[in-house]
């Protein structure tokens, strides 16, 4: 009997001593794994851009933003895609090209045509102040982007869209493609905003009978999404389908942060968050690392300052509200 109390104690205490053997060789080699073990994530960087000089000198500025504060492993980038219209020309994609390669040897820098015609004619009953180029760009980013060949075929993991007036405004600490599949997210976002418009109210109406639904939309035109999630969910094609099916979009305007939000509401499987560590600028929306809301705060010169992107990293600083200017150097 004693014999057997002991041993059964032995074995117990045996137990809780591997146990607690295991935990700590399991807590340190995680995060000695974190420290040092980057999982690999292939990330693409996706930008669309007008074919006018601003919006030349702005994407270069954008460019400059992620090279200097996309935290990412030393002599690393990610490949960049750039989509443009019929009306790009040689000059614009050369001085894009110019102003960067001299300073980043390793950066990959890709340009895409994109055919921004259609024959659709904007509903009279939908938001007539928003143009037919203006609802191709959200088809885009809801649709086209990611049936691209470029990118359908690419064989990239995640893809981030950075718009020309879209900067990092410090650095991000951490590489945002490694820290997506770290934390086996789906989908991340800077900001949140409601546009209680009609065709979407109609849409969702559709999808969802008539539980009241509220919609949060993408805000400030930054996302980064899990690819395999996008094409492979069947939910969010479903609603895809359902929004590209009969030129909705088109006709009816739904803007592409309403759009990407209907996605993260209808897969309700979704692992989503919102990256609050990142300071983001977005023209003039200005928001701080580890701030929920965000600034509009128009700075004189911000757009002036680009002619100077090539060789200068023009933000807004947040916290003094005026224009920070930083010289990019060999
Ligand atoms: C755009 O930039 C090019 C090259 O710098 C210049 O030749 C052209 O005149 C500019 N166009 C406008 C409309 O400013
Ligand atoms: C990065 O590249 C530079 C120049 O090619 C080289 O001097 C440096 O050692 C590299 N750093 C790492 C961590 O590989
Ligand atoms: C290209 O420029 C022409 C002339 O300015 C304009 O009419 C046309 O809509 C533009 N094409 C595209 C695809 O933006
Ligand atoms: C540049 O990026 C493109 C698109 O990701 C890729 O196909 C190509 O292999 C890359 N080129 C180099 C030299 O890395
Ligand atoms: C662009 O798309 C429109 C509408 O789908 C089509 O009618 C047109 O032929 C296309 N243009 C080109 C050059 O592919």
């Amino acid at each position: 009997m004693t014999i057997n109390v002991l041993s059964n104690k032995g074995i117990i205490g045996l137990i809780t001593l591997s146990v607690f053997i295991y935990y700590i060789i399991y807590t340190t080699d995680y995060s000695l794994a974190q420290m040092y073990n980057y999982p690999d994530a292939r990330g693409v960087i996706v930008t669309l851009i007008r074919s006018n000089n601003r919006s030349i000198l702005l994407t270069i500025n954008m460019i400059h933003s992620v090279m200097r504060f996309h935290s990412v492993r030393p002599n690393t980038s990610y490949p960049f895609l750039i989509f443009h219209d019929r009306n790009f020309t040689s000059q614009m994609k050369q001085h894009i090209l110019s102003c960067t390669t001299k300073y980043y040897n390793q950066i990959n820098i890709s340009f895409l045509l994109i055919n921004f015609t259609t024959s659709v004619r904007p509903a009279k009953t939908s938001q007539l102040d928003k143009s037919m180029s203006y609802r191709l760009m959200c088809r885009f980013w809801t649709y086209d982007v990611f049936y691209h060949p470029a990118v359908r075929d690419g064989g990239y993991e995640y893809l981030m869209r950075m718009d020309d007036d879209s900067y990092f405004a410090d650095k991000t600490k951490e590489d945002l493609f490694v820290y997506m599949k770290r934390k086996n997210l789906d989908y991340g976002y800077r900001a949140l905003y409601s546009e209680p418009i009609e065709p979407l109210k109609r849409l969702l109406r559709q999808l969802f009978g008539k539980k009241p639904i509220i919609i949060n939309c993408i805000y400030n035109n930054f996302f980064l999404i899990r690819l395999k999630w996008y094409y492979e969910s069947e939910l969010v094609q479903n609603l895809i389908n359902a929004l590209v099916e009969g030129d909705y979009i088109l006709r009816e305007y739904i803007g592409d942060g309403c759009a990407h939000g209907i996605m993260l509401k209808v897969d309700e499987q979704v692992k989503s968050k919102r990256l609050t560590f990142l300071a983001y600028g977005h023209n003039y929306h200005l928001m701080r690392s580890r701030e929920n809301s965000w600034r509009f705060k128009v700075v004189e010169h911000f757009y002036e300052e680009m002619e100077n992107s090539c060789h200068q990293l023009t933000i807004i600083d947040r916290s003094q509200e005026r224009l920070k200017r930083m010289n990019i150097s060999t």
